[in-house]
């Protein structure tokens, strides 16, 4: 099975570069299914519905989500008009959304879940726990299981990475918006990679304008972000190969694009 998970888009003119990326990458790499982060689609915090759609239009199959999930106020009420998109399982039973995903292709099962990680980012359950809860549910209808770790410290998503290697398909960082270059097959079968990068805006800091954030650090006030725009864009993804029959990964790349205008 063949997987492109993009890393987190970011707002209008990260939408941009993921439409114009798409296509050219669909036809060199032929994914059964493509992934992306969408928690910082709309203007930069969160998703709506009518960017579910546009993202949905560009042939992304599966959206996770991460700390920015519930920015936009109206997810929380009308969630199920999201019926793609993850939320992260580490947050309590009692909120909604989906905590995992089957998506099938060409008679294989692949699932997707998304873990919020704790260090660096507000209190949240533990996500070595609950994946460990999560993978016995999971594992009665598959073995391909692709697990975004949406997470800050490189530390805990390489924890991670350990601790899911033998258990599931690949492990896949998100949420720093800068790529790592440290893809690997860890020796049990899972792919892994610390951060897959962000699509959006490349003159920037991590995807949104660089004088709010200088402004911010500088004097440590209170400032608004919005997200940069204009090119040179920045397309980071991976590309996935995972052996249908024994749920591990054969292949992981790096994909980094950078698009003019
Ligand atoms: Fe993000
Ligand atoms: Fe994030």
């Amino acid at each position: 099975m063949k997987i492109l998970f993009i890393g987190d888009i970011i707002g209008k003119y990260g939408r941009r570069i993921a439409e114009a990326c798409i296509p050219s990458l669909s036809r060199e790499y032929l994914p059964d299914i493509i992934i992306a982060n969408g928690e910082n689609s709309a203007h930069g915090y969160g998703i709506t519905e009518k960017v579910y759609k546009e993202l949905m239009d560009m042939g992304i199959d599966v959206i996770t989500m991460g700390n920015h999930i519930w920015d936009k106020k109206e997810i929380a009420k009308s969630i199920e008009k999201f019926p793609n998109m993850l939320r992260p399982a580490n947050y309590p039973d009692i909120v909604p959304g989906k905590t995992f995903i089957f998506f099938e292709k060409n008679g294989s099962k692949l699932a997707v879940t998304n873990l919020l990680g704790r260090t660096f980012l507000p209190p949240m359950d533990c996500p070595f726990q609950a994946i460990e809860k999560l993978l016995p549910i999971i594992k009665k209808e598959t073995n391909l299981i692709i697990v975004d770790v949406h997470a800050e410290a490189t530390s805990e998503k390489c924890a991670l990475g350990w601790l899911l290697d033998g258990k599931v398909s690949a492990v896949i960082g998100t949420h720093t918006h800068v790529m790592t270059a440290d893809e690997r097959i860890l020796p049990q079968g899972a792919a892994f990679i610390t951060d897959v990068g962000m699509v959006g805006c490349m003159d920037s800091i991590i995807g949104m304008k660089k004088d709010q954030i200088l402004r911010r650090f500088i004097t440590q006030m209170h400032d608004k972000f919005e997200p940069a725009e204009g090119g040179p864009g920045l397309f980071n993804a991976v590309f996935l190969e995972i052996d249908p029959a024994s749920g591990k990964a054969t292949a992981i790349k790096r994909i980094a694009k950078i698009i003019e205008g």
